[in-house]
């Protein structure tokens, strides 16, 4: 077991790869605490977990809300004596606007969720984790922080800087234990983007455009970015702080 005795946060962690990667953490030996705004799918997720007997407990948590974020990790600390490791993943899309006409609303809307959510989880982690003698962060950003189709700026400006914030923590909190990584994914079958193919005009078609912009030829799956993320989060990744790893079928190699 590869996470054995230790105490996981995972927000965004009812739905998509934050749901698969909550169960691979269980069963690799993880107590896991979910943050999520979505307490119907999260309290399934108990639910489910409880039938094969995994560790998994839920808190309503908008990642947007520092107090919220202070509670989901005292929480942990509290039901489990201690936190190891975090997966700051909770985010939504920006439905595709052309960059003069998103507004002032949507564009705080996004960054509130993905950037200011994942600072507030690295915040309020740090002190934890250096209770617990040291510990890992992984911060979900993704491709668009490096590569894009337009019509999603509010969503690559929270990406973006997710990797800057990433990289800021590993360098201050390198020497005291903690390292802090970010993962890139690319296009990945979740909720997010049935939720995109849903808006489309298109679905078919944008479908089809993913997989053609994807060497590998089709979406990643949630249990995918879960072997990645726990990679960042476990020991095996020892001496690897400050990276995003890029986890996109080949997209941003053509
Ligand atoms: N799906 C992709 O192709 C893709 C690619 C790159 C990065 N990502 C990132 O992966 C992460 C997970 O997304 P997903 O694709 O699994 O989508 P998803 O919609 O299946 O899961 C996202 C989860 O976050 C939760 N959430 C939303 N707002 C929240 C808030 N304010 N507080 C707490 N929880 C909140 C949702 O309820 C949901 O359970 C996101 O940060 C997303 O930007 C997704």
């Amino acid at each position: 077991m590869r996470l054995k005795d230790m105490v996981a946060v995972i927000t965004g962690g009812a739905s998509g790869m934050g749901r698969s990667t909550a169960l691979l953490f269980a069963r690799e030996g993880a107590s896991v605490v979910v943050g999520d705004v979505d307490a119907t799918a999260g309290e399934a997720l108990v639910a489910e977990a409880a039938t094969s007997n995994l560790p998994i407990a839920f808190q309503r948590t908008d990642v947007s809300v520092e107090a919220d974020m202070a509670n989901l990790i005292a929480t942990a600390e509290r039901k489990h004596g201690r936190l190891d490791t975090i997966f700051n993943n909770a985010g939504i899309e920006q439905p595709v606007t052309a960059s003069d006409a998103v507004s002032a609303e949507l564009f705080e809307r996004v960054i509130d969720i993905n950037l200011k959510g994942t600072f507030f989880g690295c915040k309020h982690a740090i002190p934890a984790l250096l209770r617990n003698g040291g510990g890992t962060i992984v911060n979900n950003s993704s491709v668009s922080a490096f590569a894009n189709v337009g019509g999603n700026l509010s969503y690559a400006a929270s990406k973006g800087g997710i990797m800057s914030m990433t990289r800021v923590i590993a360098i201050e909190y390198a020497a005291r234990n903690i390292r802090c990584n970010a993962i890139n994914p690319g296009v990945i079958d979740t909720g997010m983007n049935r939720r995109n193919l849903d808006l489309a005009v298109d679905p078919d078609a944008l479908e089809e455009k993913w997989r053609s912009i994807t060497p590998l030829g089709r979406m990643g799956t949630g249990d995918e970015i879960g072997e990645a993320v726990l990679f960042l989060a476990s020991g095996q990744s020892s001496f690897i702080t400050g990276i995003g790893l890029v986890i996109d079928g080949g997209r941003i190699a053509t």
